[in-house]
């Protein structure tokens, strides 16, 4: 089943890499910050109509048109399409594929694919995780020799003071920070030991489902911000880490 997901997730990167004229192809989703491109689309089409027959029964869970049914129920595809679409429109070469596979809500198949750099990050439960096929740990940095990345929860300005105070109080304690724009590849950044922590005030499962399955796996840890469960069906908080950093948010003002 990885492996068939793997290939499958190519081909949707082959999609990403062959967009030509993004700027013609895009319009605002709610705001100029929130974008949505023929090729978001595009991919996600592709990927309705391939992964869902691999589970017969299966609901497909996207970003961009997601079926009218629970995905912590069953077997559930969640998936953005491109993750990192305004990075996409701009050129900037930092965006991913992102699919996940979870059973009644416990995540079992994971997979990231960054078709510019050719990174394919995978994980099964209890299989370890891999980047092209090679196996991938998280760091043992502490913070304090270490750099973390962040997102702007950007379509909740609700969280943006929090978002300040809480990036201050990590950067205070580490060697710098990162916002890159692409919250299924911070994670995979995390799981690869590039980075050694991550979060983001809300997210929605398709951001997070594969890449937090990735990081747990690597050997790393993923939940909210309080620590509790990654949901598969609703908007949270995300924060992930390697073992030595995983607890540092219960000494700061979260
Ligand atoms: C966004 C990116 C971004 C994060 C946003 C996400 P999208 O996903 O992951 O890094 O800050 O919260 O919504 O809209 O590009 O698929
Ligand atoms: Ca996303
Ligand atoms: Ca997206």
């Amino acid at each position: 089943m990885l492996e068939t997901i793997i290939d499958i997730v190519r081909q949707a990167g082959e999609i990403v890499l062959s967009a030509r004229d993004i700027g013609s192809q895009t319009r605002e989703k709610t705001s100029a910050a929130d974008l949505v491109t023929e090729y978001d689309l595009a991919v996600e089409q592709f990927l309705k109509e391939k992964l869902p027959p691999l589970v017969p029964g299966s609901i497909f869970f996207g970003e961009e048109e997601a079926e009218n049914a629970d995905p912590s129920r069953g077997w559930a595809f969640i998936v953005d399409p491109i993750d990192g679409t305004t990075n996409f429109v701009r050129g900037l070469q930092q965006s991913a594929v992102s699919v996940a596979l979870a059973k009644d809500g416990a995540l079992e198949y994971g997979v990231v694919y960054d078709p510019y750099k050719n990174e394919m990050f995978s994980a099964r439960r209890g299989g370890g995780a891999f980047l092209n096929g090679a196996p991938i740990h998280v760091s043992d940095r502490p913070l304090d020799q270490g750099i973390f990345a962040m997102g702007t929860a950007l379509y909740r300005p609700e969280y943006f003071q929090r978002t300040m105070r809480l990036t201050e109080q990590l950067f205070r304690r580490s060697c710098d920070f990162r916002r890159m724009g692409a919250a299924a590849l911070d994670l995979c950044g995390v799981a690869c030991g590039r980075t050694d922590a991550f979060f983001e005030y809300s997210l929605s499962p398709w951001d997070y489902a594969a890449g937090s399955l990735i990081v747990i796996e690597a050997g790393g840890a993923a939940s909210t911000l309080e620590g509790g469960p990654l949901s598969v069906s609703r908007r949270c908080s995300c924060w992930a880490s390697n073992r030595v950093n995983r607890d540092i948010l219960k000494e700061l003002e979260v």
